[in-house]
């Protein structure tokens, strides 16, 4: 069966593209921490897996990053791409990131944001960016958290449940991996959850050295700005790996 390609479902799309403002989940606390993890960029060629529409290859340049590609399965997110940049320095590509073993270069950087768990073969992924990367290049990537996208529901069901008024995480079905469906905007969003050990153990089979991992979390900072994030202060809703392709 091939991926799924729900960025390009029109009411996905607008839905999307409609939660991703200042406030967002991304913008407040993803972005910074992989930013935090990528580190300094200067003179780097850097490949985006999943790029959407581009904020972070704007980003890279900006930091000072040589040459960007971004790669995103949509058609909708890569022309939304092309008509917000200027940068002459980033190249948009529609292609799944299962086919980067078809792109002719070799890189310094990896890096792929919310998109990897949309895949329906990490470790294929993880052994081609390996391939894909120069000798002491790094992959640096943010997946939604096993401990978030456990439990096997109805798609209509919350992962949650209330107790004396406390939102309790559901974590059942933890080891059992594979495909889980939900209604985001529309019904039928496929993504894949993984254990943690599969994630980390994926990495190392393709030929990483794992130099850090961490987890999402709000600080009193982001709570003040968005006090529904609370919630986020104790559950992380993502993870954050980087390793590093050495002998
Ligand atoms: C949550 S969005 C994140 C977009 C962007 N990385 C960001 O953080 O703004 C996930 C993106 O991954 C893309 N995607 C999903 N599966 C993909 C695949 N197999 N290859 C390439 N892109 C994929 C989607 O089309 C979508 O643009």
């Amino acid at each position: 069966m091939a991926q799924q390609n729900i960025y390009d479902n029109e009411i996905f799309f607008k839905g999307y593209q409609g939660i991703r403002d200042n406030l967002s989940a991304n913008e407040l606390i993803e972005i910074p921490q992989l930013f935090k993890l990528i580190g300094d960029v200067k003179d780097l060629t850097v490949l985006d897996l999943g790029c959407g529409t581009g904020g972070h290859d704007r980003k890279l340049i900006e930091l000072g990053a040589k040459r960007v590609v971004g790669i995103d399965l949509s058609n909708k997110m890569i022309n939304e791409a092309k008509k917000t940049t200027k940068e002459k320095q980033i190249e948009y590509e529609v292609m799944s990131m299962e086919d980067i073993d078809m792109l002719n270069e070799k890189f310094d950087l990896v890096i792929s944001s919310l998109a990897m768990h949309y895949v329906k073969d990490y470790d294929e992924v993880c052994k081609k960016v390996y391939k894909i990367l120069k000798e002491n290049g790094h992959f640096i990537f943010s997946y939604g958290h096993p401990m978030d996208s456990c439990a096997i529901l109805e798609e209509s069901q919350e992962n949650f449940v209330i107790l004396n008024n406390k939102k309790y995480f559901l974590l059942s079905d933890y080891n059992n991996e594979g495909k889980r469906v939900s209604h985001w905007f529309v019904d039928g969003v496929e993504t894949y959850h993984r254990n943690m050990s599969h994630l980390v153990n994926g990495l190392i089979e393709a030929g990483f050295v794992l130099k850090r991992m961490e987890e999402s979390y709000a600080t009193d900072e982001i709570i003040k700005l968005k006090p529904k994030f609370k919630e986020q202060k104790d559950h992380s809703y993502y993870v954050y790996f980087k390793c590093k392709k050495e002998n």
